[in-house]
């Protein structure tokens, strides 16, 4: 196994520590005068959102953009785009979940772009630098802060996929656990699974290397020994740590990819209107007997990271974080184009064991069985 990647992209900095997204502004101030700040409705709501935006250096002209839906989809990019623009932004700055991070940094990305987003999204390089980028997560799960893609979907044909480029990678990322006191328990148990997914893909890939690998059983160890009590609201230090295991899961599969899971929750996610992270935590136990074989000793390094069998550990994490499967007793919708999209898929193309369309007909089947 190699020790380092062929290329390592990290964030240039990253600030740690409660009350730390109170100086974004200030902190953002070196990327230029004029910013867009992106967040989600619950921020402002919350208030949470003022006291950022009040707590400005002198001369600044930043601007809010608040993200009203869920999934972010290429129409959304374009209304963005256009605000900052607008607002000739030298910088841009996400302050939320995954979707509002994605949505941040593909603006950030494509600013000075000469295409619409879909040329992009339909897999056209990127030909100039874009602005600046600060990530601020609010939900620990989803690592969008440390890795060069955004995922969008295109409300068109349905298709969700990545817009990926090393120029999206955040020049800024501040974990701050203070933002995730307002998270819903429905997203911490989501998110949570989806970093816990990802920490584990990472560490399975066949693209891993020692770095990755390091990070991502950290990863798994911070966000197995965390995610049930933060999720309860039992310690309150729950929520640093599984944010802590979210942004190095982030690191370890931008280094490593992902795997079968991946490949799979986009298909099903798009076509039954469920969160990410839910689609990922029910796949990831048949996952891993699928896989079981193919991770050889890593079966076990996951099992002692996790203090007990990794197979049995993820069944019951999923029981004590209250996520039944929605697929069970449901008709497969589009059988054969979800098949056909899993493997075609970036992250399916990276799992330990190649997956051909018997071995998703046999996921499929675990998930939708009676
Ligand atoms: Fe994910």
């Amino acid at each position: 196994m190699n020790v380092l990647p062929e290329k390592i992209v990290f964030p240039e900095r990253t600030l740690m520590g409660a009350g730390k997204a109170q100086n974004l502004l200030a902190e953002c101030a070196r990327y230029g005068r004029r910013g867009l700040l992106v967040h989600g409705r619950s921020l402002a709501a919350h208030g949470a959102l003022q006291p950022i935006l009040q707590n400005s250096p002198g001369g600044m002209d930043v601007a809010a953009w608040e993200h009203a839906g869920d999934e972010p989809g290429l129409a959304d990019l374009d209304r963005l785009l256009a605000a900052a623009r607008a607002h000739r932004a030298d910088w841009i700055a996400g302050i939320g979940g995954g979707s509002v991070l994605d949505l941040a940094k593909a603006c950030a990305g494509l600013f000075h772009a000469p295409h619409p987003p879909a040329a992009y999204h339909n897999g056209a390089a990127i030909e100039a630098p874009g602005l600046a980028f600060a990530a601020v997560p609010t939900t620990a799960g989803t690592g969008s802060e440390a890795t060069v893609n955004a995922v969008l979907t295109n409300s068109a044909t349905r298709h969700k996929k990545s817009i990926r480029n090393d120029a999206l990678m955040a020049r800024l990322v501040i974990l701050d656990p203070t933002l995730l006191a307002h998270c819903p328990k429905r997203v911490i148990a989501h998110a949570g699974m989806d970093a816990l997914t990802q920490a584990l893909e990472a560490f399975t890939s066949r693209h891993a290397v020692w770095l990755s690998d390091d990070l991502g059983l950290k990863a798994l160890a911070l966000i197995g020994a965390h995610l049930e009590d933060f999720y309860r609201g039992a310690d309150p230090a729950a929520a640093e740590q599984v944010l802590t295991g979210s942004y190095l899961a982030g690191l370890s599969f931008a280094m490593a990819r992902l795997g079968v899971v991946h490949g799979i929750a986009h298909p099903l996610g798009v076509r039954y209107h469920l969160p990410h992270g839910y689609v990922c935590g029910v796949c990831l136990p048949h996952a891993v007997e699928l896989n079981r074989d193919a991770m050889g000793g890593k079966y076990e390094q996951a099992s002692r990271a996790l203090g007990r069998d990794l197979l049995d550990f993820i069944r019951q994490l999923l029981i004590r974080l209250d996520m039944p499967s929605p697929f069970r007793g449901q008709p497969i919708i589009e059988k054969d184009a979800i098949i056909r999209e899993t493997i075609a898929a970036w992250s399916t193309q990276a799992n330990p064991k190649p997956i051909t369309p018997a071995d998703v007909e046999w996921l499929l089947g675990r998930l939708f069985g009676s």
